[in-house]
Protein backbone atom coordinates (compact mmCIF):
# COMPACT_ATOMS: atom_id res chain seq x y z
CA UNK A 1 0.00 0.00 0.00
CA UNK A 2 1.35 3.31 -0.87
CA UNK A 3 2.27 6.32 1.64
CA UNK A 4 2.27 9.65 0.55
CA UNK A 5 6.21 11.98 0.40
CA UNK A 6 4.15 15.08 0.49
CA UNK A 7 8.05 17.00 0.39
CA UNK A 8 7.66 15.86 -3.58
CA UNK A 9 4.10 15.50 -5.19
CA UNK A 10 6.11 15.17 -8.52
CA UNK A 11 7.20 12.18 -8.34
CA UNK A 12 3.37 11.28 -8.61
CA UNK A 13 3.26 12.68 -11.87
CA UNK A 14 2.80 10.90 -14.92
CA UNK A 15 2.53 11.32 -18.51
CA UNK A 16 0.13 9.91 -20.50
CA UNK A 17 0.13 9.57 -24.52
CA UNK A 18 -3.15 9.99 -26.46
CA UNK A 19 -4.01 7.98 -29.54
CA UNK A 20 -3.12 11.16 -31.62
CA UNK A 21 0.37 11.12 -30.33
CA UNK A 22 -0.09 13.76 -28.35
CA UNK A 23 0.72 13.63 -24.37
CA UNK A 24 -0.47 15.17 -20.99
CA UNK A 25 0.82 15.08 -18.02
CA UNK A 26 -1.41 14.15 -15.10
CA UNK A 27 0.21 15.78 -11.88
CA UNK A 28 -0.96 16.43 -7.93
CA UNK A 29 -2.60 20.33 -7.76
CA UNK A 30 -0.35 22.34 -5.70
CA UNK A 31 -1.22 25.25 -3.36
CA UNK A 32 -0.33 27.75 -6.51
CA UNK A 33 -2.16 26.17 -8.75
CA UNK A 34 -5.60 26.87 -7.04
CA UNK A 35 -6.83 29.99 -9.32
CA UNK A 36 -5.97 27.69 -12.59
CA UNK A 37 -8.31 25.04 -11.36
CA UNK A 38 -10.92 27.66 -10.63
CA UNK A 39 -10.09 29.51 -14.40
CA UNK A 40 -10.54 25.59 -15.77
CA UNK A 41 -14.24 24.92 -13.83
CA UNK A 42 -15.26 28.20 -14.71
CA UNK A 43 -14.42 27.77 -18.34
CA UNK A 44 -16.08 24.66 -18.33
CA UNK A 45 -19.71 24.63 -20.35
CA UNK A 46 -22.51 24.69 -18.28
CA UNK A 47 -23.23 21.53 -18.87
CA UNK A 48 -20.43 20.13 -18.09
CA UNK A 49 -19.89 22.09 -14.80
CA UNK A 50 -23.67 20.15 -14.19
CA UNK A 51 -22.23 16.96 -14.84
CA UNK A 52 -19.28 17.30 -12.74
CA UNK A 53 -20.76 18.83 -9.78
CA UNK A 54 -23.89 17.22 -10.21
CA UNK A 55 -25.83 20.17 -10.15
CA UNK A 56 -26.16 24.01 -11.29
CA UNK A 57 -22.48 25.92 -10.29
CA UNK A 58 -20.38 28.47 -12.27
CA UNK A 59 -17.21 27.39 -10.53
CA UNK A 60 -15.94 25.55 -7.58
CA UNK A 61 -17.17 26.44 -4.13
CA UNK A 62 -13.77 28.67 -1.92
CA UNK A 63 -14.56 25.98 0.12
CA UNK A 64 -14.01 23.02 -1.99
CA UNK A 65 -11.34 25.06 -3.83
CA UNK A 66 -9.22 25.33 -0.58
CA UNK A 67 -9.56 21.35 0.51
CA UNK A 68 -8.70 20.28 -3.52
CA UNK A 69 -5.32 22.13 -3.01
CA UNK A 70 -4.23 20.36 -0.05
CA UNK A 71 -3.55 16.88 -1.43
CA UNK A 72 -3.84 14.08 0.77
CA UNK A 73 -6.20 15.65 3.94
CA UNK A 74 -8.45 13.12 4.94
CA UNK A 75 -7.44 11.02 2.29
CA UNK A 76 -8.56 12.79 -1.08
CA UNK A 77 -6.55 14.03 -3.58
CA UNK A 78 -6.68 15.95 -6.46
CA UNK A 79 -5.10 15.43 -9.57
CA UNK A 80 -4.81 18.24 -12.88
CA UNK A 81 -4.33 16.83 -16.74
CA UNK A 82 -1.63 19.67 -17.99
CA UNK A 83 -1.28 19.56 -21.69
CA UNK A 84 0.56 22.09 -24.06
CA UNK A 85 -1.58 24.27 -26.06
CA UNK A 86 -0.10 27.23 -28.25
CA UNK A 87 2.92 26.84 -26.76
CA UNK A 88 1.58 27.13 -22.96
CA UNK A 89 0.97 24.59 -20.12
CA UNK A 90 -2.62 24.37 -19.35
CA UNK A 91 -5.08 22.47 -17.92
CA UNK A 92 -7.21 20.46 -19.56
CA UNK A 93 -8.82 17.84 -16.84
CA UNK A 94 -9.17 16.93 -13.37
CA UNK A 95 -9.88 14.66 -11.24
CA UNK A 96 -10.50 14.39 -7.26
CA UNK A 97 -10.36 10.86 -5.12
CA UNK A 98 -10.83 9.45 -2.25
CA UNK A 99 -9.70 6.63 -0.81
CA UNK A 100 -11.03 4.75 2.01
CA UNK A 101 -8.57 2.56 3.99
CA UNK A 102 -10.79 0.16 5.85
CA UNK A 103 -13.44 -0.76 3.15
CA UNK A 104 -10.26 -0.82 0.33
CA UNK A 105 -12.75 1.68 -1.84
CA UNK A 106 -11.83 4.31 -4.07
CA UNK A 107 -13.98 7.07 -5.25
CA UNK A 108 -13.55 9.39 -8.11
CA UNK A 109 -15.07 12.17 -9.93
CA UNK A 110 -13.42 13.42 -13.17
CA UNK A 111 -13.51 16.33 -15.97
CA UNK A 112 -12.23 16.94 -19.31
CA UNK A 113 -12.22 20.86 -20.83
CA UNK A 114 -14.79 21.00 -23.60
CA UNK A 115 -12.54 21.58 -25.92
CA UNK A 116 -10.18 18.49 -25.59
CA UNK A 117 -13.25 15.73 -25.07
CA UNK A 118 -13.51 13.16 -27.76
CA UNK A 119 -9.52 13.02 -28.00
CA UNK A 120 -9.40 10.18 -25.84
CA UNK A 121 -7.99 12.12 -22.30
CA UNK A 122 -10.44 10.80 -20.10
CA UNK A 123 -9.88 6.92 -21.09
CA UNK A 124 -6.43 7.81 -20.31
CA UNK A 125 -7.03 9.85 -17.22
CA UNK A 126 -9.45 6.90 -15.79
CA UNK A 127 -6.54 4.36 -16.69
CA UNK A 128 -3.79 6.39 -14.60
CA UNK A 129 -6.78 6.78 -11.75
CA UNK A 130 -7.26 2.96 -11.71
CA UNK A 131 -3.33 2.28 -10.88
CA UNK A 132 -2.96 5.40 -8.69
CA UNK A 133 -6.02 2.88 -7.26
CA UNK A 134 -4.03 0.10 -7.33
CA UNK A 135 -1.35 1.96 -5.57
CA UNK A 136 -3.46 2.40 -2.53
CA UNK A 137 -3.65 -1.41 -2.54
CA UNK A 138 -8.10 -0.62 -3.25
CA UNK A 139 -9.63 -3.48 -3.89
CA UNK A 140 -12.97 -1.19 -5.56
CA UNK A 141 -12.77 1.76 -8.05
CA UNK A 142 -16.28 3.49 -8.54
CA UNK A 143 -18.03 6.87 -8.85
CA UNK A 144 -21.47 8.43 -8.88
CA UNK A 145 -23.08 10.11 -12.26
CA UNK A 146 -26.29 11.39 -13.55
CA UNK A 147 -28.48 9.11 -15.27
CA UNK A 148 -28.54 11.39 -18.20
CA UNK A 149 -24.34 11.87 -18.71
CA UNK A 150 -24.33 9.57 -21.33
CA UNK A 151 -20.50 10.38 -22.00
CA UNK A 152 -18.97 9.24 -18.47
CA UNK A 153 -21.92 6.21 -18.90
CA UNK A 154 -19.89 5.53 -22.34
CA UNK A 155 -16.78 6.26 -21.13
CA UNK A 156 -17.42 3.65 -18.19
CA UNK A 157 -18.94 1.25 -20.48
CA UNK A 158 -16.00 1.18 -22.64
CA UNK A 159 -13.34 0.62 -19.69
CA UNK A 160 -15.15 -2.27 -17.89
CA UNK A 161 -17.33 -0.82 -15.56
CA UNK A 162 -20.52 -2.40 -13.86
CA UNK A 163 -23.57 -0.04 -13.31
CA UNK A 164 -25.90 -0.09 -10.32
CA UNK A 165 -28.22 2.06 -8.67
CA UNK A 166 -26.29 5.20 -6.49
CA UNK A 167 -27.60 4.42 -3.12
CA UNK A 168 -30.35 6.91 -1.89
CA UNK A 169 -30.37 8.77 -4.86
CA UNK A 170 -32.42 7.99 -8.10
CA UNK A 171 -30.99 10.77 -10.46
CA UNK A 172 -27.67 8.83 -10.16
CA UNK A 173 -26.02 5.37 -11.30
CA UNK A 174 -22.93 3.89 -10.06
CA UNK A 175 -20.40 2.96 -12.12
CA UNK A 176 -17.96 0.60 -10.73
CA UNK A 177 -14.81 -2.05 -11.18
CA UNK A 178 -12.80 -4.55 -9.52
CA UNK A 179 -9.08 -3.51 -9.43
CA UNK A 180 -7.03 -5.33 -11.43
CA UNK A 181 -3.51 -3.84 -11.99
CA UNK A 182 -0.95 -6.41 -13.70
CA UNK A 183 2.63 -5.56 -11.74
CA UNK A 184 4.30 -6.35 -14.48
CA UNK A 185 3.11 -3.70 -16.54
CA UNK A 186 3.78 -0.69 -14.38
CA UNK A 187 1.54 2.24 -15.61
CA UNK A 188 1.76 4.93 -13.44
CA UNK A 189 4.77 6.40 -11.08
CA UNK A 190 2.32 5.82 -7.26
CA UNK A 191 2.33 2.05 -8.29
CA UNK A 192 5.90 2.09 -9.22
CA UNK A 193 7.00 3.78 -6.57
CA UNK A 194 4.34 1.22 -4.10
CA UNK A 195 5.77 -1.28 -6.10
CA UNK A 196 9.88 -0.83 -5.80
CA UNK A 197 9.11 -0.46 -1.81
CA UNK A 198 10.47 3.42 -2.19
CA UNK A 199 7.90 3.87 0.37
CA UNK A 200 6.64 2.80 3.05
CA UNK A 201 3.89 0.37 3.47
CA UNK A 202 1.12 2.42 5.14
CA UNK A 203 -1.14 5.76 4.45
CA UNK A 204 -0.20 8.46 6.69
C1 LIG B 1 -17.15 12.18 -19.40
C2 LIG B 1 -15.85 12.80 -19.91
C3 LIG B 1 -14.86 12.86 -18.76
C4 LIG B 1 -15.28 11.95 -21.06
O1 LIG B 1 -13.99 12.45 -21.37
P1 LIG B 1 -13.41 12.45 -22.88
O2 LIG B 1 -11.99 12.82 -22.82
O3 LIG B 1 -14.27 13.26 -23.76
O4 LIG B 1 -13.58 10.90 -23.26
P2 LIG B 1 -12.69 10.08 -24.31
O5 LIG B 1 -12.41 10.93 -25.50
O6 LIG B 1 -11.54 9.49 -23.59
O7 LIG B 1 -13.70 8.94 -24.73
C5 LIG B 1 -13.53 7.60 -24.31
C6 LIG B 1 -14.79 6.82 -24.58
O8 LIG B 1 -15.86 7.34 -23.76
C7 LIG B 1 -17.09 7.26 -24.50
N1 LIG B 1 -17.61 8.60 -24.73
C8 LIG B 1 -16.94 9.78 -24.69
N2 LIG B 1 -17.77 10.79 -24.96
C9 LIG B 1 -18.97 10.25 -25.21
C10 LIG B 1 -20.24 10.80 -25.52
N3 LIG B 1 -20.42 12.12 -25.66
N4 LIG B 1 -21.28 9.95 -25.68
C11 LIG B 1 -21.15 8.62 -25.52
N5 LIG B 1 -19.94 8.04 -25.22
C12 LIG B 1 -18.89 8.86 -25.05
C13 LIG B 1 -16.78 6.58 -25.80
O9 LIG B 1 -16.92 5.18 -25.62
C14 LIG B 1 -15.31 6.91 -25.98
O10 LIG B 1 -14.63 6.00 -26.79
P3 LIG B 1 -14.44 6.29 -28.37
O11 LIG B 1 -13.72 7.62 -28.45
O12 LIG B 1 -13.62 5.17 -28.85
O13 LIG B 1 -15.80 6.38 -28.93
C15 LIG B 1 -16.12 14.23 -20.49
O14 LIG B 1 -17.17 14.16 -21.40
C16 LIG B 1 -16.42 15.29 -19.45
O15 LIG B 1 -15.51 15.86 -18.85
N6 LIG B 1 -17.73 15.58 -19.21
C17 LIG B 1 -18.10 16.66 -18.28
C18 LIG B 1 -17.83 16.29 -16.82
C19 LIG B 1 -18.42 14.94 -16.47
O16 LIG B 1 -19.46 14.53 -16.95
N7 LIG B 1 -17.76 14.24 -15.55
C20 LIG B 1 -18.19 12.96 -15.06
C21 LIG B 1 -18.72 13.11 -13.66
S1 LIG B 1 -18.26 11.70 -12.70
Amino acid sequence: MLALDFRDLSQHSDVLRLRDGQSVTVRFVEPQDGAALQDYFRSLTSGSRYNRFLGAASELPRSELEKSIHVGDDNRFTVIVMMKVDGTERVVGEARYAFEPRSGRFEFGLSIDDRWQGHGIGAALLSNLECRAAAFGAERIFGDTLRSNSAMIGLARKSGYSFAPTPNDWKLVRFEKTIDVAPADIPCASWRLAATGGLPASMH
